[in-house]
């Protein structure tokens, strides 16, 4: 006979549970295992942690959880940005995201590859003149130009600047403003898909104005408005932050960063913009970049809303309660990944390959049919500006600094990561 609800063991988070989202999760897990409930948020939640429990929520039991509820109502992402694919369900996502996949695989990146490298070299060929940086806003102008320009067809220049303001005041600025800085958004953005239904251009943009069900109906302004928010900002504020992590890892750790010099050599040479094959090719690098996403998740726990009511290592879960399935729990438990809090990266090379011993252990992206879109994209555009960066200058890290990942819904380093650079 299966416990109820209110048998699932009870925490509190402490009061630093944002500066020490990973330890404290890891050690809930530890200490209670794959369920623990909590009354932090308000309503009754649960956290599933583990790979048991991933799997659980990402591909065996996944219809069970909403993410229009996780994602769209915990997390308010439906009124900020619209209904995009993040906070679809069922069918409709199902549609949705069959529409986007082909914009998104490996070999399609090489479309986007000449937008990323000609936006990584100015942005960070211009760190020489001020000579010292925050790595997390530098890599935040990067990833929002290569995101407005490569999946939205946006111009460089002002219309770039104008979509990174509005973008911005949504994501950072007063919450009271939201609806107005949302009718400002919408009303340029429905201008854009009007021009796109009269030029259908071959960016996303352009696929999502082209594109009909079986039926003949186009998609309308709103789902465009909604999906295009989605991907610009979910397309640039995740990749900021594990960018800025890997550089941060990389600086920090001289033998690695040498075999990483060392492969980028062998791979690319000296000052050449890497091909997509080459950008695959780097495989010392990858294994940084999963490193880097183990320790740092820019998404920490991936939220639900339980809609049909389950049970789960003998408890009763009824519909209606939220779920944080917690990816960073998992990242930092002993078990999965041997010393889980050094940074070891041959981790993930033969013949430890600690995260393919124990699928749903490594879930930076998530897992399972909804597993980021942007995987590919992240991926490369990451390894792109590494490489770029590692083969074109020295970073120093600015002496005297607290470096802090914070959580919310997505992490951040707190006061931001400063690095002195000069020409290698
Ligand atoms: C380091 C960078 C990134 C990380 C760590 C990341 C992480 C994630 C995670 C954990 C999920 C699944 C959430 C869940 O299970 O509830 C997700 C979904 C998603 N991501 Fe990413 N993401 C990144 C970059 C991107 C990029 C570059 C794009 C777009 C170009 C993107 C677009 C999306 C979309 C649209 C979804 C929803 C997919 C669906 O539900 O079908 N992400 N991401």
């Amino acid at each position: 006979m299966a416990r109820p609800f209110n048998a699932i063991p009870l925490v509190k988070l402490p009061a630093d549970y944002d500066r020490r989202t990973g330890a404290i999760l890891a050690g809930f897990y530890e200490q209670h295992g794959p369920i623990f409930r909590t009354e932090a948020f308000g309503s009754p939640t649960i956290f599933l942690a583990g790979p048991e429990a991933n799997r659980f929520v990402m591909t065996s039991n996944r219809l069970k959880f909403s993410h229009h509820v996780g994602w769209g109502r915990f997390f308010d992402t439906e009124f900020m940005f619209g209904n995009g694919l993040l906070t679809m369900d069922g069918d409709e996502h199902a549609q949705h995201r069959r529409m986007m996949n082909p914009a998104f695989t490996v070999n399609y990146m090489d479309r986007y590859l000449p937008i990323m490298m000609r936006i990584i070299r100015e942005r960070v060929d211009a760190w020489l003149t001020v000579g010292e940086v925050d790595l997390y806003d530098e890599a935040r102008k990067i990833t929002f130009d290569v995101a407005a320009e490569a999946l939205a067809g946006m111009a460089p220049g002002k219309e770039v600047e104008q979509f990174r303001d509005l973008y911005s005041a949504l994501m950072y600025g007063n919450w009271s403003s939201i609806t107005e800085i949302r009718t400002t958004l919408d009303s340029l953005l429905r201008k854009k898909i009007k021009e796109r239904r009269a030029n259908p251009t071959d960016d996303i943009l352009g696929m999502m104005v082209r594109v009909q069900d079986e039926a003949g109906h186009h998609l309308s302004d709103e789902q465009i408005i909604a999906h295009t928010n989605i991907l610009l900002v979910a397309g640039h504020e995740t990749s900021t932050s594990l960018s800025a992590w890997l550089l941060y890892l990389l600086v920090t750790q001289p033998d690695y960063t040498a075999r990483v010099m060392a492969e980028q050599q062998a791979v690319i040479g000296k000052h050449d913009d890497p091909t997509l094959d080459q950008i695959k090719n780097m495989k010392v690098l990858h294994y940084a970049l999963q490193e880097a996403e183990r320790l740092y998740p820019p998404v920490p726990n991936g939220p639900r809303g339980v809609v049909e009511d389950f049970e789960f290592e003998g408890y009763q879960v009824p519909a209606g309660v939220f779920a944080l399935y917690s990816i960073i729990a998992s990242h930092r438990n002993p078990r999965l990944f041997a010393e889980p809090d050094r940074f070891d990266p041959d981790r993930f090379a033969p013949p430890r390959e600690e995260d393919k011993k124990t699928p749903y252990s490594l879930v930076g992206f998530g897992g399972g049919p909804r597993i980021c879109l942007g995987i590919n994209f992240a991926q490369v555009e990451i390894k792109a500006l590494t490489s770029y960066i590692l083969r074109t200058m020295e970073l120093n890290l600015v002496p005297g600094q607290t470096i802090q990942q914070v959580y919310g819904a997505t992490g951040f380093p707190l006061n931001g990561i400063r690095m002195k650079v000069r020409r290698r």
